[in-house]
């Protein structure tokens, strides 16, 4: 099955960071795909930016390699890799200097009337010189757009500065706060799930369902980034946004349209709604910990200290915490999530279990009845598992057995599943903003975080040591365990 490809208007698209990590391993790579789809127009143009000097000719055989490294073989073709790679443009600008600025100005000037979108690829402390920069040289124009990453800030004072000198250059309709777990296709599934279907959502609440499990693991490190993850920790680097997004997706109400604020004043109210956690219950509702010297993903591997080259951090390199909806739909309902590095798969995934049938007329000898449990797969093999109880098949009585309604959507339609990156950048252009967060999202989600960093600070306590290759400290496994119930095991990569 071939997906449907809808070219999008012409545009041109600045990348500030351009020789950085994400635009070699995500930016560039998802751009070309989008190419070969035949989803870019002929005349837009991709220009890259940072402060490092660099001929165009360079930053071409820069963006080649990427494409060499990060896209099968099968999938360039020297026809096509020459097509993407002519696209290409290169300025060199310092954010915090005159540097650069007009030659960008030149760049841009004979096209003013056509889409321009700002990709802001770099730490967020050049958000606000770059925007400036922008903004002095008259480069914004009415059809122009800016995208951040996340995370946006290290707390809730330091994302609305961020946001106030965005915001001073760009209206909000004009900013796409970017988070690439919106744009998994799994994710988008979860809305078709609940929203296109009957079945889930008379169920879907407090009287059903028992609780929700959120995990997002990983077999990597810090890899190289040990700088920057030392000052954000896994609760800014994944809890703050992408789990707090999924939670979102899955707890709200139903949105009146797809259109994006209609979606975004959805999520909005879950997280306004989230329960905050105060002294009394974040020593027992949330564990931190940190990895040590183990194996993963089949080799020995080093702790979180020794790659950071430290004797002592207190950043935290997993997270598992239970968080609350207080709401007439959620109210009773644990909403489980964690997330680590360095774990013994690779694995997200979001299970919903059901509650238990009131009453067995089976009698004791068809053996236990397990909940139902919906297990929505967001990586690796995407899909969606609905657990039932059945017959064991034949004769000899009737004893029961759990088994999977499984479908891998790999194999029910045989597609590449376009990376997170693809999706959200047509997005960009498209000026839809409905996978993209809204400022007042992100303010309440570190509305709600903000009291766990200030907790942490404050705590002499070290996050809890565990092993790479397993599954996190043991007290997360207690975590959960004081509630009665037990991490779902999830299928391992
Ligand atoms: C990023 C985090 O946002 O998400 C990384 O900064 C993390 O630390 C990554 O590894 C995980 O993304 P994915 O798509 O590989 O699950």
């Amino acid at each position: 099955m071939t997906p449907r490809t809808i070219p999008v208007d012409v545009f041109d698209l600045i990348v500030f960071g351009a020789t950085g990590d994400l635009a070699q391993r995500k930016l560039l790579p998802a751009l070309f795909h989008r190419d070969v789809q035949g989803q870019i127009p002929p005349s837009a143009r991709i220009i890259g930016s940072s402060r490092r000097a660099m001929t165009r000719e360079a930053f071409r055989a820069f963006a080649l390699a990427s494409i060499e490294t990060h896209v099968s073989e099968d999938e360039r073709k020297p026809d096509t890799c020459k097509r993407f790679l002519d696209r290409l443009d290169y300025v060199a600008a310092e954010a915090s200097q005159e540097s650069g600025w007009n030659d960008l100005e030149k760049v841009l000037k004979p096209h003013a009337d056509r889409i321009r979108v700002f990709y802001l690829a770099v730490g967020p402390d050049l958000f606000g010189p770059i925007c400036e920069r922008l903004g002095s040289h008259n480069l914004v124009t009415p059809n122009s757009r800016v995208v951040v990453e996340k995370p946006l800030g290290k707390n809730g004072a330091s994302a609305k500065a961020l946001n106030e000198q965005i915001g001073r250059i760009f209206p909000e309709p004009s900013i796409y706060r970017i988070d690439h777990y919106l744009g998994k296709e799994t994710v988008q599934n979860l809305m078709a799930l609940r929203f296109a279907n009957a079945l889930f959502e008379p169920v879907w609440n407090a009287a059903h369902i028992d609780n929700v499990q959120i995990t997002v693991a990983e077999t990597l490190g810090v890899e190289g980034r040990a700088g920057y993850y030392d000052t954000a920790g896994a609760l800014r680097d994944m809890v703050q946004n992408h789990m707090l997004q999924l939670l979102c997706l899955v707890a709200m109400e139903p949105p009146t349209s797809i259109e994006a604020d209609s979606v975004r004043d959805e999520k909005l109210k879950i997280l306004q709604s989230l329960k905050p956690l105060t002294d009394g219950t974040l020593a027992s509702q949330i564990v931190r910990g940190q990895y040590r010297a183990g194996a993963s993903a089949g080799g020995a591997v080093p702790g979180y200290l020794e790659e950071l080259g430290s004797d002592i951090s207190k950043t935290e390199t997993y997270v598992a915490l239970k968080a609350e909806i207080g709401s007439w739909r959620w109210n009773g309902v644990p909403f489980y999530l964690r997330s680590g590095k360095r774990l013994p798969s690779r694995l997200s995934e979001i299970v919903v279990e059901f509650k238990p049938v009131p009453y067995s007329v089976f009698g004791t000898s068809a053996g236990n009845i397990a909940s139902n449990t919906l297990v929505i797969r967001l990586q690796p093999d995407e899909g969606v598992k609905l657990m039932l109880m059945i017959k064991d098949p034949g004769p000899g009585g009737m004893r029961l057995r759990q088994v999977p309604l499984d479908m891998s959507f790999a194999d029910a339609f045989g597609v590449r599943n376009p990376d997170a990156y693809e999706r959200l950048l047509m997005d960009v252009v498209r000026g839809n903003q409905t996978l993209f967060m809204r400022r007042d999202e992100v303010t309440a989600a570190w509305n709600w975080i903000d009291p766990i960093l200030d907790y942490w600070r404050e705590s002499p306590e070290l996050p809890k040591p565990y092993t790479a290759g397993t599954w996190g400290p043991t007290a997360a496994v207690a975590l959960i365990e004081r509630d009665g119930r037990t991490w779902h095991e999830g299928e391992v990569a």
